[in-house]
């Protein structure tokens, strides 16, 4: 597809045909892998794209007030089948993670439509509004508002790093922020939810088999903590008198992976920093880190916040400095219903194989979806067990028994 954005990245995005179409959009040349973020000209020719790419299929395309696309194979209605995922990436992320969903949703639906499919309840692709949340900083943001795990004040407020915020970015993208928020109609309107995705770990590759189906997401969460000391020169201040925050940042993140092998199963990053002002030779005067804290239970998540925020305190009382911690998101431990599994199970294996189901370590818009309506997730194989990174994969033989399996999802459901 024609843009601004240069060649394909080095992935494996061209084994499935979809992936193919988009494989130049938002390559990141810096980081490498792709970085499409809310809104910005990568996420909107991935926009334009679905849209044409859905009409072409007969289907209606409209996008609702939160901002997520929907594409409708018959009139919107109650008790709908919708599946799909996003079109955002992390920030130098694969080709798979979101779009992966989408491609499949749409060839499944094109698929059946050829085969004379005649759906029995209302069916919809839906590509969820910045899932990643690497604008404004809340994961699965367009299924949050959706469903109000968001509120609109605090959507609104958000700023992007460039300090706008998501009010303007809505009212520039044609949205009114005023109306963002809630949507009970759209929501009642779904009756079943099944999410897509390449895995992001390597489950399927140890059972040596292309599909799974998820039983659970990691409880997750993000906050920013922020380190305030004084900003001063690098040259003149001596070691003995310094109020650096860098160095009580660094001394919390030596601490976080000891802190989290103590909480069973948990997991802690520090993905990003950032220090102002940000000069060589300038001792900052605020570092920011931002935490992504996960694990299987609530509570363990809760206890692994705590251990860090006592390491944070510490580090900061030693370097004279202050430190602030503000949470960013919230996901709290999804288990995927039994029985929404077991239905979408049995019309993948109809003579009663079993299809695995893998936990996710990874949050994803049916989580967010699964507190309110049915929903399910199908996972297809990664043979590197990386994402989050140019080197996620999924093979084209993989990517179809994906498609396979979604489609006899739909046709079984509708
Ligand atoms: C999304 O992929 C997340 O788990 O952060
Ligand atoms: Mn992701
Ligand atoms: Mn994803």
């Amino acid at each position: 597809m024609s843009s601004t954005h240069g060649a394909a990245a080095d992935s494996g995005s061209t084994s499935l045909p979809g992936l193919a179409e988009i494989a130049d959009v938002g390559v990141d040349r810096i980081r490498g892998g792709y970085s499409r973020h809310l809104f910005d000209d990568a996420d909107r020719t991935l926009r334009d794209w679905f849209t044409e790419r859905a009409s072409r299929l007969g289907l209606d395309v409209e996008r609702d007030r939160n901002g997520n696309l929907w594409a409708w194979w018959g009139e919107p209605g109650p008790n709908a089948f919708v599946t799909g995922s996003h079109l955002d990436s992390v920030p130098g992320g694969g080709a798979f993670d979101g779009p992966l969903g989408i491609v499949s949703a749409l060839e499944a639906l094109g698929r059946l439509r050829d085969a004379g499919h005649r759906p029995a309840r209302p069916v919809a692709v839906v590509a969820f509004a910045e899932e990643e949340g690497s604008r404004f900083g809340v994961a699965c943001l367009g299924s949050r508002l959706l469903t109000g795990a968001l509120h609109p004040d605090r959507a609104r407020a958000l700023r992007d790093e460039a300090g706008r915020s998501l009010a303007q970015v809505y009212a520039d993208a044609g949205l009114d922020p005023a109306a963002i928020g809630p949507d009970p109609a759209r929501l009642d309107m779904i009756g079943t939810f099944v999410e897509l995705h390449v895995e992001q770990g390597r489950g399927l590759v140890d059972l040596d088999e292309p599909v799974a189906l998820a039983a659970s997401i990691l409880g997750h969460g993000r906050w920013r903590i922020r380190f305030r000391g004084q900003g001063n020169h690098a040259g003149a201040t001596p070691m003995q008198s310094r109020q650096d925050p860098m160095v009580a940042a660094a001394a919390t993140i030596a601490r976080i992976p000891d802190l989290a092998l103590a909480v069973e199963g948990s997991r802690a990053t520090v993905g990003r920093v950032s220090a102002l002002p940000g000069g060589t030779n300038v001792i900052p005067s605020v570092v920011d880190c931002w935490l992504d804290a996960r694990a299987a239970t609530d509570d363990a998540t809760n206890a692994l916040l705590q251990s860090i925020r006592a390491a944070a305190r510490d580090a900061a009382a030693v370097n004279a400095c202050s430190v602030e911690i503000t949470e960013e998101s919230w996901s709290p431990t999804v288990r995927f219903p039994d029985d929404t599994r077991a239905a979408i199970g049995a019309h993948i294996a109809p003579r009663g194989q079993s299809v695995p189901a893998l936990p996710s370590g990874a949050g994803h818009d049916a989580g967010i979806l699964a507190a309110h309506i049915p929903s399910a997730m199908l996972f297809v194989r990664n043979p590197t067990g990386v994402s989050h990174a140019p080197e996620e994969f999924a093979t084209a033989d993989d990517c179809a028994a994906g498609i396979a399996a979604l489609e006899r999802v739909i046709r079984g459901e509708t």
